[in-house]
């Protein structure tokens, strides 16, 4: 079941498009994320599910209830949707232990001591917070005052959990460390959570699904699998992961397959669904290409660079440079003149001159 539906929703502030007829859906007990560069939407469509911002066009549902319709005039405000927030600055109060801050959504809802009680037992608990209850947020790190906002969050037992960046003031190793347990909060919790970043590489780690947005608009929306493997465009697959991109020609086309030749004459069959002809840019992974004495494309090592579980080159071969990485015993040297192989491409439109 959809616990949150996005339908053609636009926002303008003055002659800016900010979002462009985004539509999405998060089902029910999701982790879905909006993943995109700095300025392309993200936040502005978080805020107008949360209702901090008016759409300009669209929908929005949460759960079966309608909460925005441009059409309609409809607009429910923040504090009657059933959402819970966390944002990058997390907002805890200083002047609140951890229990006031946690308990503060339930007083002002003017609940009785005794459930707010045993609901602020329970939400301690789904943070791991319950031994730090009667501390000052001065008094915690700062992923244990990020767990007091979800705690905040959680404890008005909201449909969907909306979060904007909320690990991005971590340092990185915390950082890395809370994706698990945001991600094992939200599956013993149930609860959709719509998330934003443009962090790939939490975004791929967390989601079930995600939309890449640029500009305003959604590009493409998969699994984090779906999306790393067959990016739908030159810009998701540049966004997402490591990319190497050298010109290339389709010789000929056989059903979904293509030949192409790059990295001066060398040939490749290539999986390719596109009606693309001529001149493209041929794509490729670092980790989908091997190095050898024999590989079947010369080429000469530029830069080593070791990265721990695993070795990173820079390979310079028929006119281009490679991103290259190999697994940790596969040592070369710097200057070594060896050969490489492709094992898959993918092909895109050659880039406007
Ligand atoms: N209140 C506002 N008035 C005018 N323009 C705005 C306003 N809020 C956002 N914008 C513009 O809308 C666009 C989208 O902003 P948004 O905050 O949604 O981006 P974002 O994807 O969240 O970026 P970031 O990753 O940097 O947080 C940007 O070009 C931004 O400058
Ligand atoms: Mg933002």
């Amino acid at each position: 079941m959809e616990k949150i539906r996005i339908s053609h929703l636009s926002k303008k502030y003055g002659k800016v498009l900010a979002v462009d007829s985004v539509t999405l859906a998060v089902e029910d007990k999701e982790f879905f994320s909006l993943l995109g560069p700095s300025g392309c939407g993200k936040s502005t469509v978080l805020r107008c599910v949360a209702g901090l911002e008016v759409p300009s066009e669209g929908e929005v549902y949460i759960g079966a209830t309608r909460v925005n319709s441009s059409a309609d005039g409809i607009n429910v405000p923040t504090e009657l949707r059933p959402i819970g927030m966390v944002f990058q600055n997390y907002a805890v109060w200083p002047h609140m232990t951890v229990h006031e801050n946690v308990a503060y959504p339930l007083k002002l809802k003017k609940l009785p001591k005794e459930i707010i009680e045993t609901k602020l037992k329970d939400a301690l608990h789904t943070v791991g917070l319950e031994r730090l209850s009667d501390r000052y947020p001065s008094q915690l790190s700062g992923g244990e005052q990020q767990r007091v906002a979800l705690a905040r969050a959680l404890i008005k037992e909201p449909e969907v959990l909306l979060l904007d960046e909320p690990l991005s003031n971590l340092d990185a190793k915390l950082r890395e460390q809370m994706r698990f347990e945001l991600k094992d909060l939200q599956r013993r919790t149930g609860i959709p959570i719509l998330y934003v970043t443009h962090d790939q590489a939490e975004a791929l780690a967390m989601s079930d699904h995600l939309a890449v947005m640029n500009a305003g608009r959604i590009v493409q929306v998969g699994t984090p699998a779906e999306i790393y493997t067959c990016p739908a465009d030159r810009f998701v697959a540049d966004f997402i992961g490591l990319m190497n991109f050298v010109p290339g020609r389709i010789l000929s086309r056989n059903g979904e397959e293509a030949t192409v030749e790059f990295l001066s004459g060398h040939r490749l069959s290539v999986a390719d669904r596109s009606d693309l002809s001529g001149e493209c840019l041929v794509a490729v992974r670092p980790e989908d290409i091997s190095l050898s004495p024999a590989g079947p494309i010369r080429c000469r090592v530029e830069v080593r660079s070791y990265a721990g579980h695993l070795i990173d080159y820079k390979v310079r071969a028929g006119g281009a440079v490679l991103r290259v990485q190999t697994a940790k015993t596969e040592v070369y040297k710097e200057g070594e003149e060896l050969g490489l192989a492709v094992q898959r491409a993918m092909l895109f439109a050659p880039r406007e001159s």
